[in-house]
This record gives structure tokens, C-alpha cells and sequence, in this order.
């Protein structure tokens, strides 16, 4: 085949601060994803890119080259969809009650998830933690389910946006992940391609997140927000906070009984508060603005959904979660207000102790977790349980407390306060 280009010009273009041309933008992702352009050279332009940026028109262009990489999935389903994307956080079970009450409110909800990697939890590592769950959907199999029953959480299929994984996999040994136009157009390219009618995007700030500052978080919603509407998808960002862990649950069966306890309408205020505001937003893009998702929730009736939706997919919504072998209880260190408990020591704390995975192949536990037994704002007697470390390996438990250390601070004069959940949702984007 007659190649257009040689990826050492399109290279030096940006290496030299440069907009590459829509043309190039096109070759260059699909000759990648060819095997035309070698991973040597792709390195070098994701570093040009990481070291340059890409305007919007880059940006939005370099996205739609990933997305037609790979095969765009055809949702014929009845009600209007409307999917949401989270860049990433500490205790973010959000999807596991969210699909099922925006599904019960009248909108369908596909949501095409990952497995976790870092500090960070993948939705399908929690849901794994169900007897008999499947991840693995056909594409026939997802559109029966969002006919039948509104909601379905499953893996990605192979075909979504493949020059992305290639992508995502260089980017992670190239140390060019936190580039704000490689992240958005990697999370936008597998939300377009699956094809909802509109999305809402949970953009994480503070120590738990991609993003530690709002002003940074803020240029990546919008980055996502115009990615969305170049490409004619209706997208809003909520940015959220990520300081602290979201609820109280970290980890996979432990999260997984805490969106249980938020679908049953009880559940830490945080975590319903959030789930609400992106039940709002979605419904909204669904033109379903009218329906309050409040009362649907502490009602219980989207439990039923979300039993449906389980059993759909081989899972027993009745059968018990896993239990650790060993649970190790970490003390307050002293009498006062904790005023620190940082999301990302949790975060690392809850990986190490098995619930996360450092290779892409590596299992996790299902039952390897932490619970926060306060919040930030609380206040807390010396000696009293802070914490649960959970694990079937309890070798694990030095390396979690190490990650905790300086994560969790307790002051005698701070003042305290009822923390959550008036500062969850920080700001809003809309295209
Ligand atoms: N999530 C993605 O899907 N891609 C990125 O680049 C970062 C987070």
C-alpha cells in the first residue's frame, strides 16, 4: 500500500510545535494501528504531543481517527441512552447504583467499563466480586438487555476503538499518560464509539485523581466537553472532589455492599449525593429532565433493576460477598477532628492489600479492601477504630499501613463539621 506520509515528517512537526494537518492525524493513527508506524515512533510523537499539546481541532480529529480504528457499536434500543465516564477515584462505585436508577427513571444506560489498574478500582473488578457475574457480553446479548431491562455494566469489546489500547499500553511505559489531549481522546474515543446519545463525565480533583487542582481538572472537562460536541454527542462535566475516598467502602465486594446499601435507600450521604447530581444530569441529556431521581432512590425500586441487571448476567444478587481472611483495624493515633484522610494513601493502601492489580494480568481479591469507619470533618476519641484493613494475604498489611502513613491526620483544635456532601460537586461544564 502507497503510504501518504512518513511518520518521521508528521514526527517533526509536532516535535517542532506544529498542528498537524486533519490528513496526518488520520494516517498517522491508522498506519499505527497498521503496525505501519512502529511503536519507536509513536513513542516519539505521544512524547512531541505530551511535550506540545494539540489544539481542539487536533484533539477532536485524533479522536475520531481512534474511533474509526475499530467498529462503532449499533444501540437500536427504544428509550434514549445516555451513558456516564469517571476519569478515575478512590471509592468510586458510582456506576453500580447509578446505571440501575437512571435505567429505572427511563433512560438506558450502556456503560462499557475497564478493569482497574493503580490506585484506582475498575468497575468489572467489583462486579467480578458477584457469584456467577460475566463481564463479556456480545454485542447482540447488550442490546437485548438494554431493551429488557435499561442498564448494563459490561467489558468492552475488542473492536471499540482498538488503536486506543495500543495506544494506552505505549503511553503507560512511555510516561506520557498525563497529557490532557491524550486522556481525553482516549476516553472520548470508547464513549463515541459506543454509541450513546449522550454522556456525562465525573472529572476527579485532588489527591486521589489524574488531576490535583481544579484549574487543571477544569481544562480537562473541557477538553472532554469539545471532544463531545465536535462530534455531535450532547456531554457535560461535573467536577467532583477526590480528596478523601468517596463513601466508606474501597476495594471490590466491599463497594459493591455499599452501592447495594445506597440502591436499598440508605448508604453515606456522599455517595447518594453523587449519584444524584449525575442521575440529574443524565436524565436531563435524556430529555427526562423532568423526573426526580431522589424519591426513585430511597424507595428502593431501582434495587429491583439492579437485580435484574445482575441476574441478566449470571449473577446471584442474593448470594453473600466474600468475606477476608484477615482484617486488621487501624486506631486513631489521638483524641480531636480528623481533618486528613487522603484519598490516594487509601487508594494504595486498598491495592496493596490485593483489591487493585500492578499488571494488567494480574487477578485481584475480591474481598481485599478498606473500610473508612470516619470521615473527614468527624471527630474521633484516641484508640478508637479509624479504619479496616481487609485481606486474604495478611503479608500485606506492613505495605498498606506503610501507604497510609501520612495520610491520616487528626487535629485537637480543628473545628468540626459536617463535611459531605455539600462539597462534592465543585463546578459544572457544558458544551
Ligand atoms: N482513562 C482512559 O481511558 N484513557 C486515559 O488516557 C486515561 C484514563
Amino acid at each position: 500500500m502507497h503510504e501518504p506520509f512518513a511518520a518521521v515528517d508528521v514526527i517533526r512537526a509536532k516535535r517542532d510545535g506544529g498542528a498537524l494537518t486533519p490528513e496526518q492525524i488520520d494516517w498517522v493513527v491508522d498506519a499505527y494501528t497498521r503496525g505501519v508506524v512502529s511503536e519507536e515512533q509513536m513513542a516519539a510523537l505521544a512524547m512531541a504531543v505530551f511535550l506540545r499539546g494539540m489544539d481542539t481541532a487536533e484533539t477532536a480529529r485524533w479522536t475520531g481517527a481512534m474511533i474509526d480504528s475499530g467498529e462503532r457499536l449499533a444501540l437500536h434500543v427504544s428509550r434514549p441512552t445516555v451513558d456516564k465516564h469517571s476519569t478515575g477515584g478512590v471509592g468510586d462505585k458510582i456506576t453500580l447504583p447509578l446505571a440501575p436508577l437512571v435505567a429505572t427513571c427511563g433512560a438506558a444506560v450502556p456503560q462499557l467499563s475497564g478493569r482497574g489498574l493503580g490506585h484506582t478500582g475498575g468497575t468489572l473488578d467489583k462486579l467480578e466480586s458477584i457469584p456467577g457475574w460475566r463481564a463479556q457480553l456480545s454485542a447482540h446479548a447488550i442490546g437485548r438487555q438494554l431493551e429488557e431491562i435499561g442498564a448494563v455494566v459490561c467489558a468492552a469489546t475488542d473492536t471499540l476503538a482498538p488503536a486506543d489500547r495500543k495506544l494506552y499500553a505505549l503511553r503507560d511505559v512511555t510516561s506520557t499518560v498525563e497529557s490532557v489531549p491524550l486522556i481525553a481522546s482516549s476516553i472520548m474515543s470508547k464513549k463515541i464509539a459506543e454509541g450513546a446519545g449522550g454522556l456525562v463525565l465525573d472529572v476527579k480533583v485532588g489527591s486521589g485523581a489524574f488531576m490535583g487542582s481544579l484549574d487543571e481538572a477544569r481544562v480537562l472537562a473541557k477538553t472532554l466537553v469539545d471532544i463531545g460536541t465536535a462530534h455531535g454527542l450532547p456531554t457535560r462535566a461535573l467536577l467532583t472532589d477526590m480528596s478523601t475516598p468517596l463513601g466508606a467502602a474501597v476495594g471490590n465486594a466491599v463497594e459493591v455492599a455499599e452501592a447495594v446499601d445506597v440502591l436499598r435507600g440508605g448508604g453515606p450521604d456522599d455517595v447518594v449525593a453523587l449519584t444524584l447530581a449525575l442521575a440529574r444530569e443524565m436524565l436531563a441529556l435524556a430529555g427526562h429532565g423532568d423526573v426526580d431521581p431522589g424519591p426513585v432512590l430511597a424507595s428502593g425500586e431501582a434495587y429491583e433493576t439492579w437485580c435484574r441487571m445482575i441476574s441478566a448476567q449470571g449473577g446471584d444478587p442474593d448470594a453473600p460477598l466474600p468475606k477476608p481472611e484477615h482484617v486488621h483495624v487501624v486506631e486513631a493515633p489521638e483524641s480531636g477532628v480528623l481533618t486528613t484522610l487522603d484519598a490516594r494513601a487509601v487508594g494504595v493502601a486498598a491495592w496493596r492489600l490485593g483489591a487493585g492489580r500492578a499488571r494488567k494480568e494480574d487477578p485481584v481479591q475480591a474481598a481485599a479492601g478498606v473500610r473508612c469507619l470516619a470521615k473527614p470533618g468527624e471527630r474521633v476519641e484516641a484508640g478508637s477504630p479509624l479504619l479496616e484493613l481487609h485481606t486474604d494475604t495478611p503479608d500485606a498489611v506492613p505495605s498498606a499501613l506503610a501507604a497510609l502513613d501520612g495520610g491520616i491526620e487528626v487535629s485537637d483544635s480543628a473545628p468540626e463539621r459536617a463535611p459531605w456532601p455539600s462539597t462534592t460537586v465543585l463546578d459544572t461544564v457544558r458544551s
